[in-house]
């Protein structure tokens, strides 16, 4: 199974990078994830979406080949990063690669809501006729890393056990939707 994946940050020591890095690594019997650099993308232009830059051609075929998405957020001021949603709008237009595509959500923050706020934007989002994806339903499968300094260690690996246990539950079950 192959999936790409999506980071909302573009920072070196970013927890959602680690995030995302850490479920690639620990998984990597039961999927593959091809993380695309979105932050190579151009921001996005109506008048180019029939013909888009070929960084976003190369973007949207990975997303088009892609068994599912794997998208790590962070949460800028109660909503997903700019970056993250340039690339979803690309995603929206011209051809609609996303369409159908099953989704995982995940998110760490530094704060006690773990992008939850994010999270539920980025669902709307996801719902939207363009890009109509088919996200793994909330009820029970938020992955939600709260308190993020002090879940990661200092090579980036998520030690929080409990946090890492419930992520297995989810992941099984994601697994399973695609
Ligand atoms: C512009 C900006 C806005 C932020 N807004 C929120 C917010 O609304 N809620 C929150 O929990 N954290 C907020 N934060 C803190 C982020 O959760 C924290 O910086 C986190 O580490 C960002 O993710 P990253 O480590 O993947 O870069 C904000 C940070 C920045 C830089």
């Amino acid at each position: 199974m192959k999936l790409v994946g999506l980071v909302g940050s573009v920072r070196k020591n970013s927890y959602n990078a680690m995030l995302l890095n850490f479920l690639a690594k620990r998984y990597e019997d039961q999927f593959e994830v091809a993380v695309a650099d979105i932050s190579a993308l151009p921001f996005f232009n109506q008048d180019e979406e029939n013909a888009p830059p070929a960084a976003v051609q190369d973007f949207k075929k990975n997303i088009l080949d892609a068994d599912g998405l794997l998208i790590a957020t962070p949460e800028y001021n109660w909503s997903v990063p700019g970056i993250l949603k340039n690339a979803l709008d690309w995603l929206s237009r011209g051809e609609r690669v996303a369409v159908g595509k099953p989704v995982l959500i995940v998110g760490a923050s530094t704060g006690m809501m773990g992008t939850l706020r994010a999270q539920v934007h980025l669902r709307q989002i996801l719902s939207s006729p363009g890009l109509d994806c088919r996200v793994l339903p909330p009820g029970g499968n938020e992955i939600l890393v709260t308190f993020a300094a002090s879940k990661f260690d200092e090579s980036g690996q998520l030690i929080d056990e409990p946090t890492v246990s419930f992520i297995d539950t989810v992941i099984q079950k994601f697994v399973r939707f695609v």
